[in-house]
């Protein structure tokens, strides 16, 4: 595996494996790397001869009050586990190779990235769809592997490869749990002991919601309120919001059409840690 920190030398070996026709995978990760991640790469393998992993804690995306600081950045971790993972190639750039002083233009996500994630996090999906279009420009990738553990992220980016006529396959993979249900993620290191052990509270809502909607609830709007209560009852948990969208539009759905798939969406607040969770069902 080879270590690139060089934006242009990493443009420039993908420029070469484009000419040599090789099959170009990305996966596109902040580090602290976990069963999700490579479950990205190994998707990533399935189809593509080449897979480029990033690693880059990309500062757009965090606001003034977020976790920017803090976020674990185990870098020799990482480059072990990639290696293993039988990555291709590295890319992990500095910040001020992405972002020099003179940087400037930013990609507006509109409505899709205000609402839900984008209303409490304002600004998030903009520097989400920067970097993800940097990081195609620089990679210049056939396919690209994102999780649905970020579903309103995947949807943005959908959303920008369609809009900006961008030259890549977006594939969506499945969320990779723990043994409890709670979705993998590089912030469940945050959570103390107590919180860890009550956190499979958002599973459980979930299934919850699953079942509702099998037995005939139609009223999205209720079992959504349903599930947040249960997560109140938590201590400690804050639900921000729990709510279903369609799964097509994105746009929040109150009462279930027959035959129709939603995605109930989760973020939920806990010891200053935020976990977000979501799971597609049909009415
Ligand atoms: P990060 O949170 O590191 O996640 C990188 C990728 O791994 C994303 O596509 C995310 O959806 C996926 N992922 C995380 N946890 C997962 C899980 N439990 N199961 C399946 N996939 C999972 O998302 C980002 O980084 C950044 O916003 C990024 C796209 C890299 C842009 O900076």
């Amino acid at each position: 595996m080879e270590i690139i920190t060089d934006p242009r030398q990493m443009q420039a070996i993908a420029e070469k494996l484009r000419l040599n026709r090789q099959l170009i995978g990305v996966v596109m990760t902040m580090g602290a790397l976990h069963e999700g991640h490579l479950s990205l790469v190994k998707l990533a393998q399935q189809s593509a001869g080449t897979v480029i992993l990033t690693i880059f804690v990309n500062p757009k995306q965090f606001g003034l009050n977020e976790d920017l600081h803090r976020y674990p950045r185990p870098f020799e971790l990482d480059v072990a586990l990639a290696k293993a993972a039988g990555v291709d190639y590295l890319f992990a750039p500095e910040a001020g190779s992405i972002y020099p002083d003179n940087f400037q233009t930013t990609i507006e996500c509109g409505a899709l990235g205000e609402r839900l994630e984008g209303n409490s996090r304002p600004g998030h999906f903009n520097g989400v769809a920067t970097i993800v279009t940097k990081l195609f420009n620089i990679i210049k990738p056939h396919l690209a592997i994102f999780g649905q553990k970020d579903a309103q992220q995947l949807a943005v980016i959908r959303a920008l490869v369609r809009d900006l006529n961008i030259d890549v396959t977006v594939v969506g993979a499945p969320i990779v749990r723990e043994d409890d249900g709670l979705a993998v993620s590089s912030r469940n290191i945050y959570l103390s002991g107590q919180a860890r052990h009550e956190a499979g509270v958002l599973y459980r809502g979930i299934l919850y919601a699953r079942e509702r909607l099998a037995i005939g609830e139609r009223d999205l709007q209720a079992v959504a309120s349903e599930v947040s209560r249960m997560i109140s009852r938590a201590p400690g948990f804050t639900p921000d919001y729990v709510v279903f969208v369609d799964e097509e539009s994105f746009e929040e759905a109150d009462s279930a059409l027959e035959g129709k798939e939603y995605r109930l969406l989760l973020a939920v607040n806990t010891e200053s840690v935020r976990l977000i969770d979501n799971a597609a069902m049909s009415a």
